[in-house]
């Protein structure tokens, strides 16, 4: 595991930027993993910028998101579709046959799953996942408890993540219950993970996905069992890791 402690949001986002943009010019037809959330909106940025500025490919890429709320419709301004297309889909030049999010809104949700996991595979699996992580160390909707084997399935939300999200809806009811995730199984078999996190909310997470012990109560933790993994975090989230950490990663970049 290469951990990377920057010093602040910019510069953890510019690192993890930097890290998919060396992997997609490796490999010009890279499946790379999304994720939603404050956290990669500075990579996102930073994508943007090397796309329209440095002529950055992405032609030829294939995204799966992680996740979305189940029985929100994509155009809904709450949903995972519309949050990608916002920040990311609509400034790069993805072909949309080849960006993939989970369907909220399938007939058959369990037969939308498996649809998802085999579509990974087809496209030789992911190759590269980013990742944020949740204050109680989820990844995806998988919260803690969830199991560390697990594929693309339905959640039910947790009352912590319920009443975070009401604010974002008209009224109560209309607060999403349950999601669709990639599991952690599925995030586990992604060649390489790139795991994000700032803020000073996010250093108990940090500390237990890296140097805790390997449990469902912090799903991140499972990360540890990985061969390929960057975590990059603000001094604020890497605060309270105890092991020394450096850059010797560098190594393995721009060769
Ligand atoms: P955040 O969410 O990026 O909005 O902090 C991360 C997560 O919950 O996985």
């Amino acid at each position: 595991m290469f951990v990377i402690i920057k010093e602040d949001y910019d510069q953890m986002s510019l690192e993890g930027a930097k890290i998919v943009a060396d992997r997609l010019r490796r490999k010009p037809n890279l499946v790379l993993g999304l994720a939603t959330g404050s956290t990669p909106l500075g990579l996102y940025k930073e994508l943007i910028r090397m796309h329209k500025n440095e002529g950055l490919d992405f032609s030829k890429v294939t995204t799966f998101n992680l996740d979305e709320y189940v029985g929100i419709p994509p155009e809904h301004d709450q949903s995972y579709h519309y949050f990608m297309k916002e920040n990311l889909f609509k400034d790069l030049n993805l072909a949309p046959r080849f960006v993939h999010v989970p369907n909220g809104m399938a007939k058959d949700i369990n037969t939308f799953c498996d649809w998802y996991e085999k579509r990974i595979k087809e496209f030789g699996g992911l190759d590269l996942q980013i990742l944020g992580i949740g204050g109680n160390g989820h990844i995806a909707f998988n919260e803690p408890g969830s199991s560390l084997g697990s594929r693309t399935r339905v959640k039910t939300l947790d009352e912590k993540t319920l009443a975070d999200n009401a604010r974002f809806f008209d009224d109560e009811t209309q607060v999403p219950k349950y999601a669709i995730t990639m599991g952690v199984g599925t995030i586990m078999d992604a060649k390489e993970i790139l795991l994000l996190a700032n803020g000073e909310k996010k250093a108990n997470a940090v500390k237990s996905a890296v140097e805790g012990p390997i449990t469902a109560q912090c799903p991140a933790s499972v990360v540890q069992l990985h061969q390929n993994v960057f975590v990059v975090v603000d001094k604020s989230a890497g605060s309270t890791l105890e092991g020394k950490y450096h850059d010797s990663w560098k190594r393995i970049l721009f060769e």
